[in-house]
């Protein structure tokens, strides 16, 4: 499964890079605005930071305009992947874009039928949001889980199930157990991947222990 980082935040990005386990970036509008920085100029930033996908997205809601958004976003670096929204505008620009070799996330998909369109439209990624869904009195899981059984019935289908608006490790630990090919995750909940409290417990314990040896191991 691959982790990405769902923030434009530079400081959190490069503090992810340096765990060596990310493998891209996702970033919206309301993302950009709350890094208060310059789209291009973050963007751009993002981009030479990580080897992996960075998602940028377009804001216009017609499809030529959207294609003009997209030609200068991709222009910024060959690991963009251009993030569209699931309208009938928006799976065109996908297509175009896709048939083009241009990776594409096609974003704010709430429903299995969704993401059959997004597949048919052939694009990279489609990004179902379960946190929203949930917080609206669906069940994320099981989108995933519909959206996963779908495509493993279509072998043709390339799109990959990049699960988005996740709140919590569970999300990660339930998208990992269906088979979702990519978790986006704020900074907050990778690094909430990595605590338990029995490991802090084994290490308080082995230090204590360790230092009655009175013994160290050599380092050079
Ligand atoms: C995904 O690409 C989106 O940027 C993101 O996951 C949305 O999450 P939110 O519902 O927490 O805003």
């Amino acid at each position: 499964m691959k982790f990405f980082v769902d923030t434009a935040d530079i400081a959190d990005i490069k503090e992810m890079a340096d765990t060596g386990l990310l493998d891209g970036v996702t970033t919206n509008p309301s993302l950009i605005a709350k890094s208060g920085r310059d789209f291009m100029e973050v963007t751009r930033e993002i981009c030479d930071l990580v080897d992996g996908p960075v998602s940028a997205e377009v804001v216009a809601l017609d499809h030529e305009t959207m294609m003009k958004e997209a030609e200068t976003l991709r222009r910024i670096a060959d690991n963009v992947c251009i993030k569209v929204p699931l309208t009938i505008d928006g799976l065109k620009t996908c297509k175009k874009l896709t048939g083009d070799g241009t990776m594409v996330n096609v974003t704010l998909c709430f429903s299995a039928n969704q993401a059959l369109l997004a597949a048919k439209a052939g694009a990279t990624f489609v990004s179902p949001f379960v946190g929203r869904h949930d917080d609206n009195g669906f069940d994320g899981m099981a989108l995933i889980r519909d959206i996963r059984t779908i495509y493993d019935n279509y072998p043709g289908f390339t799109t990959e199930i990049l699960v988005a608006s996740i709140r919590n490790p569970v999300h990660v630990l339930e998208s990992a157990r269906i088979g979702a090919d990519v978790a986006t995750m704020p900074p907050a909940v990778i690094k909430g991947l990595f605590k338990h409290v029995l490991t802090d417990k084994g290490i308080e314990g082995f230090t204590k222990d360790w230092e009655k040896t009175g013994q160290t191991i050599p380092t050079s």
